[in-house]
C-alpha cells in the first residue's frame, strides 16, 4: 500500500522503516528539514539496534522516501500521525503537532481526493479520535483509526516488526479491512474496537507498567525497613507466571519520554 509517515522521530522512523521492509511504498514527512536532508542519507537521528541498516536497506531499494512537505504524498492510502504528544503545562497532552497535522492532510486530501485512512499512531487522549474524525468529516472518504505504539525504546525496530499485539481502533468496516491490509503477514493477536479503547488501552498499559514500578519502589522502603533483601523479593515474586517479572526491579523510579507524560495525562 502507499504509506505517508507524518512525524519521523522515534515513532515514525521506526514505522516507517518497518512499513517499508513488510512491502509497503512509504513517505516520510518531518517538519525539521535538517532530519529529511539526514534521513536522506540513510544517517538516523536516533540509536537502536539494526535500525541503521533497515534505513539504508528500504533507501537503496527505493520503498521509503523523505520529504518536508505533505503534498509530496498525496497519493497514499494511509496516512500515519506519529507527532509528539507532550506535557502541557496543566499536564494534559499537549496535541499542537496532532493538530497541526490533521489540517496539512485536510489540504491535502483537497487536492487529491480519494478513499484513505488517517491513522492516530500518536499516543492521545480518548475522545481524540472522534475529535479528528469530526474535523475531517467534509474530506470525502476518509476514515479516521487508532492505532496506537507499544514499542519499548533500544527494541523499537524488533516490536515494530514482532509486535506483542496490534490494536486497531475504528468506526466502520471499511476501515478495518484497510487496515488489516496494511499490516497483513505481520504475525501478532489483534484488538479490532472503537478508537476510544484503542485509545485508552495505550494509557492503561504504560499506567500498569509505572504502578508495578512504583509499588516495587513503595515495597523496598518497606523492605529496607525490615531489613529484608527487595532483589530476592522480586525474584520470588515474578516466578510466579500471575505477575512476571518484567517491570519489577527497584530502583531510582520511572522516567524516559513517554511514563511521566502519560500518567499525568491519564490522571
Ligand atoms: N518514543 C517512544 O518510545 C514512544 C512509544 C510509544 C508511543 N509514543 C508516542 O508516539 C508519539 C510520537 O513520539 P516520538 O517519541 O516519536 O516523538 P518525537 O518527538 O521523537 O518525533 C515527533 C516528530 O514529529 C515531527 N512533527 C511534528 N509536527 C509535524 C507535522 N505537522 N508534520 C511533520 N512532522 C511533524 C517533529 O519534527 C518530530 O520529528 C507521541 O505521542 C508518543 O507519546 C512514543
Amino acid at each position: 500500500m502507499k504509506v505517508a509517515v507524518i512525524g519521523t522521530g522515534y515513532v515514525g522512523l521506526t514505522t516507517a522503516v518497518s512499513l517499508a521492509m513488510n512491502g509497503h511504498q512509504v513517505t516520510g514527512i518531518d517538519l525539521v528539514a535538517s532530519k529529511v536532508e539526514k534521513l536522506r542519507q540513510g544517517i538516523s537521528p536516533i540509536y537502536e539496534p539494526g535500525l541503521d541498516e533497515a534505513l539504508k536497506k528500504v533507501l537503496d531499494d527505493g520503498a521509503l522516501t523523505f520529504y518536508t512537505d505533505l503534498t509530496e504524498a498525496k497519493d497514499a492510502e494511509i496516512f500515519f500521525i506519529c507527532v509528539g504528544t507532550p506535557e502541557a503545562a496543566d499536564g494534559t497532552a499537549d496535541l499542537t503537532y496532532l493538530l497541526g497535522a490533521v489540517s496539512d492532510i485536510e489540504k491535502v486530501h483537497s487536492l487529491a481526493p480519494q478513499e484513505r485512512i488517517v491513522v492516530i499512531k500518536s499516543t492521545v487522549p480518548v475522545g481524540t479520535g472522534e475529535k479528528v474524525a469530526g474535523m475531517l468529516a467534509g474530506c470525502q472518504g476518509v476514515s479516521v483509526a487508532s492505532n496506537p505504539e507499544f514499542l519499548r525504546e533500544g527494541s523499537a525496530l524488533f516490536d515494530a516488526l514482532e509486535p506483542s499485539r496490534i490494536v486497531i481502533g475504528v468506526d466502520n468496516p471499511q476501515a478495518a479491512a484497510g487496515m488489516e491490509e496494511l499490516y497483513n503477514g505481520v504475525k501478532a493477536p489483534r484488538v479490532i474496537t472503537t478508537r476510544a479503547n484503542a485509545e485508552l488501552i495505550k494509557y492503561a498499559s504504560n499506567a500498569f507498567l509505572a504502578t508495578r514500578i512504583s509499588f516495587m519502589n513503595e515495597l523496598a522502603r518497606l523492605s529496607t525497613a525490615l531489613g529484608t533483601d527487595i532483589v530476592t523479593i522480586s525474584r520470588g515474586m515474578g516466578l510466579d507466571s500471575r505477575i512476571g517479572p518484567q517491570f519489577l526491579r527497584a530502583g531510582v523510579g520511572y522516567g524516559g519520554s513517554c511514563f511521566p507524560k502519560d500518567t499525568i495525562a491519564l490522571l
